[in-house]
């Protein structure tokens, strides 16, 4: 029997992982995800399920020896409470021997940073904003304006807001040094491209499929409303940002969908992602699509963009699930034969 093991970060560290002081990023999220997984995984598509929270590498080893499962399912957002050694997951559980489902470690560690992941793409030809990464306000003397200030290894909208982005060179320090101050880690400073935010899904192994396109839409009638996906507009509902923001279907003609599609597959495997993902770009009044930002092992949740993509194609939780679950299956068996993942 095919024997599933769900691994996610023990919510502890999820909580330390949102970073902002006083304002965590509502862990039920994460659990409601590892909800929605089990019962799918276990009840629908009749696999042996566990699920354990890890926190450090010896708990992760222990959790795959006890439980022996033909492929893990990766949800694992750091270890030992940093984020920074997400990517060890990967490199571990192949040590172990088990296939898992996502993106290996480099993907992993490479989009994890911003400024490293823009400038992968640039020299693998992607259209990508000029970045630059700084370690204070002292380094930033000239810069492609309008900017936006981002911190440089934060996902989910963590330290963006109305004032990142920047108009002129004071703005652009004041908001570096905020950054810095707030998130103890460098920041990047990247031309701001105004236009449309649509996001690309990949869903399949070995030959990933383009999911439908998503959209965020800004309702800009409405006093006050960003022009950019702030942590406010992901993660608190009852903020102007959230109710102006929304996702939808993204409408574009077949033309222009292909050009989108076949921008966001080239970062999607320069960058070396698995399985499945999420690659973000605005499109620039020309209609040209720039890269700024790729999501490996995206958020699964069902209002999260990948899964919205999902049933656009029309395929429910349960069909989603069991693609991702093939491709580490697929490899389970390369695994056995190689005797490493
Ligand atoms: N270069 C850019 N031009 C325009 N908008 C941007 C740019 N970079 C980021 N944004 C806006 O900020 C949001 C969050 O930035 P992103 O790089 O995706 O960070 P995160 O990794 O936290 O999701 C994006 O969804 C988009 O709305
Ligand atoms: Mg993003």
């Amino acid at each position: 029997m095919t024997r599933i093991l769900i691994l996610s970060s023990s919510t502890s560290t999820v909580a330390a992982l949102s970073g902002v002081a006083g304002d965590a990023r509502p862990d039920a999220c994460v659990d409601d995800v590892i909800a929605e997984l089990y019962g799918t995984l276990a009840g629908e598509l009749g696999y042996e399920v566990a699920h354990a929270e890890v926190g450090s590498a010896a708990e992760l080893e222990r959790a795959v020896r006890t439980f022996r499962p033909t492929v893990a399912f990766n949800l694992c957002e750091s270890l030992e409470g940093e984020s920074r050694f997400e990517s060890v997951v990967p490199v571990l559980l192949r040590r172990l021997g088990v296939a898992f489902t996502g993106s290996p470690a480099d993907a992993l560690r490479t989009c994890l940073h911003k400024y490293e992941s823009n400038e992968v793409l640039r020299r693998a030809g992607v259209r990508v904003p000029f970045t630059r990464r700084l370690l204070s306000s002292g380094e930033l003397v000239a810069l492609p304006l309008p900017a936006i200030v981002k911190p440089d290894r934060e996902d989910g909208s963590v330290g963006i807001d109305a004032t990142s982005i920047v108009h002129d060179l004071p703005a652009a320090r004041a908001r570096v040094d905020a950054l810095i101050e707030e998130l103890h880690q460098p920041v990047v400073v990247q031309e701001y491209v105004a236009g449309r935010e649509i996001s690309v899904s990949f869903l399949g192994y070995p030959a990933p499929r383009v999911l439908p396109l998503g959209e965020i839409s800004f309702d800009t009638s409405v006093e006050g409303g960003p022009e950019i996906l702030t942590y406010a507009a992901k993660w608190h509902p009852e903020s102007v940002d959230f109710v102006t923001t929304k996702p939808v279907a993204a409408a574009v003609a077949p033309t222009e969908m292909r050009k989108l599609a076949a921008c966001a597959r080239r970062a999607f495997t320069a960058l070396g992602l698995r399985d499945y993902g999420r690659v973000d770009l605005r499109v620039d009044a020309a209609g040209e699509p720039w890269v700024i930002d790729v999501n490996p092992n995206c958020d699964l949740s069902h209002e999260g963009g990948f899964m919205r993509a999902a049933r656009r194609a029309g395929l429910d939780r349960a069909e989603t699930l069991s693609l991702i679950v093939r491709g580490a299956l697929l490899r389970s068996v390369e695994v056995l034969a190689r005797g490493t993942a």
